[in-house]
């Protein structure tokens, strides 16, 4: 009789360590990771483009033209979008025609029928946020992968996808009229809380070459937009204590390499993909810029273990700028 009550109570504790456990892990997901293979001779390279879809007006078919031409000569290994899908307001429904007439029958090139890997940026939170993340859309177009937060591991490098839109407060205090799908996102102070806790670990654990983490936002830029202040506190500490080498982001509409002052970091902003020419730039950070263009246009990269080279090009496909970094080197800095 006793020895059935002591059992009955230990599964009782049991059972609420396990439920315990269960929610940790929920709360705790891990993000999402895919394996991406890289050329035989141990190298990679893929294209940048942001901010585009406009069924191919402000010069987008241009810029996909010449995506598909570079992507030939470097037989990149896949594509990254850096968010701003879908103009105006991302799209209204998994069936919405603006994701062909945008995204399939503008990136036509043999080259760039490769996976694309994608985040959200804030006019895609405008619309149906959860469509562009449909499996029902990479049934249409088997190229297309968007997720809110993701890992890419391609052997020398892992590529750390995350959804910045979120951690921007004037898109929930003050939206300017335009409202924002914020399914999935029960309180900004957790998620944003939880998505840090994931990259951080993640960006630890990582034992890959090259760390590179893709955003919609920028941290830093002097375009338009200017640097993202909730991702210099909240973000940056996290890629500077680990070593990150590249932040990638869209957001404005332009091509820049900022350096960091503080680590060995390349703040690269890609988000050229269609309308450009704002042409208001700040003045702040100016002495940290290595390269600026207002215009439209992508960027490159290709990485073997020892080097990596990037290069902006513009709507003619006219290379505007190259930056090698050789990985000595950079451990050095
Ligand atoms: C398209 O690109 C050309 C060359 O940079 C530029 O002169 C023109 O203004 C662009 N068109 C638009 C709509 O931005
Ligand atoms: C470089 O950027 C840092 C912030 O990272 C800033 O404090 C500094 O003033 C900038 N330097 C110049 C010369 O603009
Ligand atoms: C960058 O490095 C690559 C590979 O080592 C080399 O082929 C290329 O010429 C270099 N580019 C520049 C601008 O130094």
């Amino acid at each position: 009789m006793g020895g059935d009550l002591c059992s009955r109570a230990m599964a009782l504790v049991v059972g609420a360590g396990l439920v315990l456990v269960l929610a940790l892990v929920s709360v705790h997901a891990e993000l999402q990771r895919f394996e991406q293979p890289v050329k035989p001779d141990g190298s990679l390279s893929f294209l940048v483009v942001g901010d585009w879809g406009r069924r191919g007006d402000f010069n987008q078919s241009q810029v996909a033209l010449q995506m598909g031409r570079i992507g030939e000569e470097l037989d990149i290994d896949f594509v990254v979008s850096t968010g701003d899908n879908f103009y105006d307001n991302g799209l209204t429904g998994e069936l919405d025609p603006a994701f062909e007439e945008s995204f399939t029958n503008i990136y036509t090139a043999k080259s760039l029928q490769k996976q694309w890997y994608s985040v959200l940026g804030n006019h895609d939170y405008r619309g149906d946020v959860e469509a562009q993340l449909s499996p029902v859309l990479r049934r249409i177009d088997t190229r297309w992968l968007c997720l809110r937060s993701f890992i890419v591991n391609a052997e020398l490098v892992e590529i750390f996808f995350l959804d910045t839109t979120p951690f921007v407060l004037s898109y929930f205090t003050d939206s300017e009229g335009h409202t924002y799908d914020w399914r999935g996102i029960k309180t900004r102070r957790t998620y944003i809380a939880n998505l840090l806790k994931d990259v951080e670990s993640a960006l630890k654990a990582s034992t890959a070459q090259w760390k590179i983490v893709v955003g919609h936002h920028a941290i830093r830029s002097i375009s338009h937009h200017g640097d993202t202040k909730e991702l210099i506190k909240h973000l940056l500490p996290i890629l500077r204590a680990n070593t990150v080498n590249f932040y990638m982001n869209g957001h404005d509409h332009c091509l820049e390499h900022i350096r960091d002052s503080e680590s060995p970091i390349q703040f690269l902003t890609s988000g050229a993909g269609s309308k450009a020419w704002r042409g208001d730039i700040k003045q702040t950070n100016r002495g940290n810029v290595s390269f600026f263009y207002d215009g439209q246009g992508f960027m490159s990269v290709r990485l073997t273990r020892s080097n990596a080279e990037i290069v902006f090009y513009d709507v003619f496909g006219e290379a505007l700028y190259t930056w090698n970094v050789s990985k000595q080197l950079h451990s050095a800095i």
